[in-house]
């Protein structure tokens, strides 16, 4: 992380939506708390802002909106002041920015950083927001590039860096750069945004501002960038903190194939790599394999079980001779000897899988 100075900078944080593509893993907690490479996924974001100068914090919740403040308080163990602004019902990114610049005290032109809760990136916050500035834009936009931007909207600039479009998903895509999720607002455009509405900044805030002729400009990079958005995500990106493509200030232990944390079991005889954690509590016993993985609290591979780019949740159990890839086993569940999971398979929590041979898959 560069360390850059940017007085005074105050942040908006988006956490309050439902996390659906991360269910069953988000159905007692917003995903933005997840275990991730040890500690909830927001300590990784919030120990990045705070390195590039950010000093104040609003979280704009609405699910599980009360189970933030006991998790990270007023800020000041992390050098932070947070503020919590709460939507009774979700009001969309773009309802959810304005809601929570209530909450703001900076200047009607001071540059305002607004962070989607679920991303992981290593741009240079800093530039961004000083581009941002020195053009004196409306809103900056970070954009990156990804392999396959059929998947996404995609957002054309011009020579200048000027955002031309906001376009939808397509099959022909004019771009392969997308909104990576991390804005800078002049905080006066943020007061464009209706109250108490519900809107999105992707199809209404953005392409409303181009259309007025304000200027959108586009940060583009090519630096390290990750949407934690489905179970796929989060335990690559989980893996990733590990492993040390992405540096963080949060991780809490040195980067290596593995975060084993205080109280995990772990057998010398076991395999564990790609940048597994393994949380308190957590057993991985003689002969077993997990690879690229997220074991939360309490849970138990046996002897001969197999578990790769997988979440097991909180007291599940992977039985011996079962296979586990690609998959999220819910808290307290029971993955049975022959069970083969894999391609993206979901298992609620308590559910028992008992031993038989049986290959579960979301592909079939
Ligand atoms: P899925 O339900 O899995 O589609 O995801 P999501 O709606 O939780 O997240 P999405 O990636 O669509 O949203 C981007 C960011 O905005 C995430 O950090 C969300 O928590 C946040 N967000 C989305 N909708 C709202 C909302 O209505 N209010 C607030 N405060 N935040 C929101």
């Amino acid at each position: 992380m560069m360390e850059h100075s940017l007085p005074n900078l105050e942040a908006v944080l988006l956490v309050g939506g439902l996390g659906t593509r991360l269910r069953p893993l988000t159905l007692d907690s917003p995903k933005h708390l997840l275990p991730t490479a040890g500690v909830p996924f927001l300590a990784h974001q919030l120990a990045q802002a705070r390195s590039f100068g950010v000093r104040r914090i609003v979280f704009a919740t609405s699910y599980k909106a009360s189970m933030f403040e006991p998790v990270f308080g007023d800020g000041s163990a992390l050098g932070l002041e947070l503020v919590y602004m709460e939507e009774e019902s979700p009001l969309g990114t773009g309802g959810a920015i304005r809601n929570a610049a209530d909450a703001l005290t900076c200047a009607d032109d001071a540059p305002v950083l607004i962070l989607n809760g679920d991303i992981l990136s290593g741009h240079d916050v800093g530039a961004q927001v000083r581009e941002h500035v020195s053009r004196q834009a409306a809103v900056t936009l970070h954009l990156t590039e990804v392999d396959d931007p059929t998947r996404f909207g995609c957002v054309p600039t011009d020579s200048t860096g000027r955002v031309t479009a906001f376009l939808e998903k397509t099959p022909n895509p004019v771009t392969n750069r997308i909104n990576a999720g991390c804005y800078v607002f002049t905080r006066s455009v943020i007061d464009t945004i209706p109250a108490g509405e519900v809107v999105s900044v992707e199809r209404q805030t953005f392409p409303g501002l181009i259309e007025s002729g304000a200027l959108v400009l586009g940060y583009a990079d090519q630096a390290y960038w990750l949407d934690v958005g489905t179970p796929a995500a989060f335990v690559r990106g989980s893996a990733d903190l590990v492993l040390g493509r992405l540096s963080s200030p949060a991780l809490p232990g040195p980067v290596g194939e593995s975060l084993l944390l205080p109280g995990a079991d772990v057998s010398a005889e076991a395999k564990v790599d790609g940048g597994t954690t393994v949380a308190a509590g957590a057993v991985v016993e003689a002969g077993a394999t997990v690879t690229g993985s997220v074991l939360l609290e309490g849970s138990v591979v046996a002897s001969g079980a197999t578990v790769v780019d997988s979440v097991v949740g909180k007291g599940a159990r992977v039985r011996s001779g079962a296979s586990v890839r690609d998959a999220v086993v819910g808290d307290r569940s029971v993955i049975g000897a022959g069970n083969e999971l894999q391609a993206g398979i979901r298992i609620w929590p308590d559910v028992t899988l008992s031993d038989c041979s049986v290959r579960w898959s979301s592909d079939i």
